[in-house]
């Protein structure tokens, strides 16, 4: 039947979610779908909704009105650490990795799904568990700091614990907001590089928030991303196969509020 075709193959699925802070809107209604496999770039301007978007996907914020299907689930109705940990993990822009532990351990609490378990459950996680840390460092290339202290890395190193960390974890999909704007261009690329080749090669869903500053050259992110989605003020302004994003509406998504313009002659606005 057409409609279990269509459930097969849609792995997260929007419908009219809407969500304000303190009556301001930050999304208007907004209705989407992402087949399993997937690998899309958000982009927009700072305070255009990326984060909020990318929140309400991994379940982090409930959304004010509309609905939310993951893996042909109620996405408000999955218990947070169990089932949703398998279906959605999240890499920050800020390497939200517990400082005074060793990468090891790091990368180990990808198991746990839920951080106020992590101290108490290290020790029992860590002889059964070890190998498959040790494997995820490998894949990420940084085996040989498993024992180093995460605060002792660098911004590209620990984006890679972050990311063995998600191997570890094992979800359907993985959210990342802004996972290489703290990084220098080469090292985002290598970021960048790492984390859609490890989506394409495991099947798994991506959800990526970027600056365009990044992503500069569009040859490069439609080897990364097939589908880019553009917000500006809370909207979708485009929603498109990434060989289709022009230059044209990437100035126009980042153009400046035209108050703003007369005061300023800046392009691109940098974002936070
Ligand atoms: N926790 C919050 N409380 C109040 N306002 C917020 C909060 N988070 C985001 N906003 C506002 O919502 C809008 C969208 O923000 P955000 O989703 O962070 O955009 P982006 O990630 O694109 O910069 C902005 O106007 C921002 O100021
Ligand atoms: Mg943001």
């Amino acid at each position: 039947m057409k409609r279990n075709e269509v459930e097969t193959a849609v792995f997260l699925a929007l419908n009219a979610v809407q969500k304000s802070y303190n009556g301001q809107t930050a999304l208007e209604p907004l209705s989407l779908s992402v087949n399993a496999g997937e690998s899309i770039a958000v982009i927009g301007p700072s305070g255009s909704g990326k984060t909020t978007l990318l929140n309400l996907m991994a379940g982090v914020i409930q959304p004010d009105s509309g609905a939310i299907m993951l893996g042909g689930r109620e996405l408000s109705g999955l218990r947070p650490g169990g089932e949703l940990s398998r279906l959605v993990g999240v890499i920050h822009q800020q390497f939200d990795l517990v400082p005074q532990l060793s990468v090891l351990h790091n990368v180990l609490a990808g198991r746990l799904g839920d951080w106020g378990l992590v101290q108490s459950l290290l020790s029992l996680v860590w002889p059964r568990e070890r190998h498959v840390a040790l494997q995820a460092l490998e894949r990420v290339g940084i085996q040989e700091k498993a024992a180093e202290r995460a605060a002792r890395l660098s911004g590209g190193e620990k984006q890679r614990v972050a990311i063995a960390r998600l191997l570890v974890q094992d979800p359907q999909m993985i959210i990342a907001d802004e996972p290489v704007s703290s990084l220098d261009p080469a090292r985002a690329e290598d970021i960048l590089d790492m984390l859609t080749g490890i989506a394409k090669e495991r099947g798994k869903t991506l959800i990526a928030s970027i600056h365009t500053l990044d992503i500069s050259s569009t040859d490069i992110s439609s080897s990364y991303f097939s589908r880019v989605i553009g917000l500006r003020e809370g909207r979708v302004q485009f929603d498109l196969p990434m060989h289709e994003l022009s230059q044209r509406r990437l100035t126009s998504l980042y153009r400046l509020p035209l108050r703003v313009e007369k005061e300023t002659s800046v392009g691109v606005p940098a974002d936070s």
